[in-house]
């Protein structure tokens, strides 16, 4: 499928003022400790007790299967379930993204079940996950 020309400036003007107001925050990963070269976000928006899709995550194709989404992922999961106390996450993904299911599976979540969705790409089926603080603990 074809990027749009403006993609990074379509995302900045979308996520900067939802972070301003409280909605979400978003987290760059970059490469190394000191690095200022961004290769990734994730994402976790706030819980108003409707939505079902807290999390968010992308990473540059070069930098894909090799852990790192695992990584921040988990380290996101903490930050939800130790520092802000919350008792679960909701999580989506498009039924055929085999890295983002199989980060769920990893982190403890439950399948709930498949719905249709939008995607960037177009419609078709999500997967809606549970992950309860209790699931992601029992499996540290
Ligand atoms: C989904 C995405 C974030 C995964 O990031 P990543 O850093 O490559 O993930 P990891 O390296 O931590 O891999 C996690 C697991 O998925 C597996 N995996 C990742 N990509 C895979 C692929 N294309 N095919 C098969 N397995 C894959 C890895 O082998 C690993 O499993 P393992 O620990 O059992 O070996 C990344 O592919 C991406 O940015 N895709 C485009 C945007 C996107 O789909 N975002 C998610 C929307 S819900």
């Amino acid at each position: 499928m074809a990027q749009p020309s403006d993609g990074a400036q379509q995302f900045l003007a979308m996520t900067l003022p939802s972070m301003a107001a409280g909605e979400r925050c978003v987290w760059a990963i970059t490469l190394g400790q000191d690095g200022d070269e961004l290769i990734g976000i994730i994402e976790l928006r706030a819980d108003d007790g409707v939505s079902r899709d807290h999390r968010g995550f992308w990473i540059d194709p070069a930098f894909q299967r090799r852990g790192l989404m695992t990584e921040a992922a988990e380290r996101v999961t903490q930050f939800v379930f130790e520092d802000l106390g919350w008792t679960r996450l909701w999580l989506t993904n498009a039924v055929d993204n085999i890295g983002s299911n199989r980060i769920k599976e990893k982190q403890g979540a439950e399948l709930i079940e498949q719905i249709p969705g939008d995607f960037v790409s177009g419609t078709g089926m999500k997967a809606l996950w549970r992950l309860t603080r209790e699931a992601w603990l029992a499996r540290r």
